[in-house]
């Protein structure tokens, strides 16, 4: 079923953006979580903010809520690798830590080591509009950019266009059992 015109005419507009994806991890005392993103950006000048998009399907969300600090790490057009880890499967069921190289961070939040461009955010807002992603409004922690060296192959940034292909862990009409351990957990 195709979608109703004013959100067909929504889609092609993204699509045509074409937006470039990052992987948003974060942790919470031993616990860690981390997801493919498309949904994200500045949100204002002075102060700044940046706003990213989690999905209410999503474990990453749930630890979220409880989190303080988030790693924003850009994708280079190369890292299909990492765009398939954190975006096809989900710590419900896989500990995605354990199939990458990182590093803790300010807050242990997991530092993707094959990401070098990334920055550090500090929550300063949750907004749920009663759709299926919640808003969170963040601003630079102090400990922004401290290891970002701006290191990007010569490819560009990885594009919505070119994750077509992924299969998200989560449809995000998802709910999961609230009761169900994470991967990892005992
Ligand atoms: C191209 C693409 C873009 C995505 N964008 C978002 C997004 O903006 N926000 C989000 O919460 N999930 C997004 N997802 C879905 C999650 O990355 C995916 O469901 C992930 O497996 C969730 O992992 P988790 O349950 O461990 O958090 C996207 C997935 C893909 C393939």
């Amino acid at each position: 079923v195709s979608p109703p015109e004013p959100a067909a005419a929504l889609d092609a507009l993204v699509e045509r953006l074409d937006g470039a994806l990052v992987v948003v991890t974060t942790a919470v005392g031993d616990e860690r979580a981390g997801c493919l993103v498309g949904f994200h950006c500045q949100c204002s000048i002075e102060p700044r903010r940046y706003a990213l998009w989690l999905s209410k399907a999503n474990r990453t969300y749930r630890l979220a809520l409880h989190a303080e600090l988030f790693a924003v790490h850009a994708l280079s057009a190369d890292d299909h690798g990492l765009a398939g880890l954190f975006g096809t499967t989900s710590g419900d069921e896989v500990d995605k830590f354990a199939h990458c190289s990182w590093t803790p961070g300010p807050g242990g939040v997991p530092i993707l080591d094959d990401c070098p461009d990334h920055v550090v955010l500090r929550r300063v807002t949750l907004l749920d509009d009663g759709s299926d992603h919640v808003c969170l409004v963040t601003e630079p922690s102090g400990e922004a950019g401290r290891r970002a060296r701006g290191a990007r192959g010569g490819g560009g940034p990885l594009r919505l266009s070119q994750a077509r292909h992924l299969d998200a862990g989560h449809d995000a009409e998802e709910r999961p059992d609230p009761a169900a351990p994470a991967a990892g957990e005992p």
